[in-house]
């Protein structure tokens, strides 16, 4: 499938899709403590998003997904269904994984949240993903291949003593959920996939702090680490521009001087 580029109008949907998404994780974050479910975390984003944001949760319904967002904790790596019997706990790591849908036009983003007092290798699989990120998203810019991104995010998620899941990929995104390219984020074939002026796409390393293998739960959308370490995972939109690339997906705990400047 042909990558497709974006005019800048169309681009300007994605930049109020992309921060609408944002908004999602900053909004939920004082809800993330000890005691809370992740059913509820849900239902307060699935209002959030419908009644204030007047958007649509891409992840609602999709491919028969039940809930609004992903809640992914601990082992899980990814895909969590957020349930009313699943109560956060201190130490706990969490991914909150947001789609919305806005004029049509798609935003997508995640991040961790650590409940409570954090663990020390809960801490540091966190800040190694998100440095992950980061570093790939500087080496973003016209000419540059896919695959060479994907290989120092390998490089650097292994020279910590982590890895790298192989089964997700990020994605070109717009007005599909899911578009061409494949986002690899380990040295793989990617077909030779140069980047180009207005290309969007999804960067979201999922990073497990012992082996990259995994295995899908019997519910059809839990996926968890083979060997029940720790998984983590963020995600940013982006678009790329002459000189580097645009996150539509920015924060305000997460701004493009932190972007810029981590390790
Ligand atoms: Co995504």
């Amino acid at each position: 499938m042909a990558i497709s580029i974006k005019t800048p109008d169309e681009i300007e949907k994605m930049r109020v899709a992309g921060r609408l998404a944002a908004e999602v994780l900053e909004m939920i974050e004082p809800y993330v403590k000890p005691g809370v479910t992740t059913g509820e975390l849900d239902r307060i984003c699935h209002d959030y998003i419908t009644n204030t944001q007047h958007a649509i949760s891409a992840c609602l319904g999709y491919h028969g997904f039940p809930k609004s967002v992903c809640i992914s904790i601990n082992e899980v790596v990814c895909h969590g269904i957020p349930s009313d019997d699943k109560k956060l706990k201190e130490g706990d790591i969490v991914n909150i994984d947001v789609t919305v849908i806005k004029d049509e036009w798609h935003g997508d983003t995640s991040k961790m949240f650590i409940v409570g007092k954090p663990t020390i290798l809960g801490e540091r699989l966190c800040k190694v993903t998100q440095d992950s990120l980061y570093l790939a998203l500087r080496m973003v810019k016209p000419g540059i291949r896919l695959r060479t991104i994907g290989k120092e995010i390998q490089k650097f998620v292994e020279s910590h003593d982590f890895s790298v899941v192989r089964e997700y990929c990020g994605h070109g995104i717009g007005k599909g959920f899911h578009e061409a390219p494949q986002v690899l984020h380990y040295d793989a074939d990617d077909s030779g996939v140069v980047l180009q002026v207005g290309m969007t796409f999804t960067i979201e390393p999922m990073v497990n702090s012992g082996d990259y293998r995994i295995r899908q739960m019997n519910d059809g959308w839990t996926v968890k680490t083979k060997d029940r370490s720790l998984s983590a995972q963020y995600e940013h939109t982006i678009v790329v521009t002459e000189t580097g690339c645009e996150i539509l997906t920015l924060r305000k705990d997460d701004t493009i001087e932190r972007v810029l400047t981590a390790a």
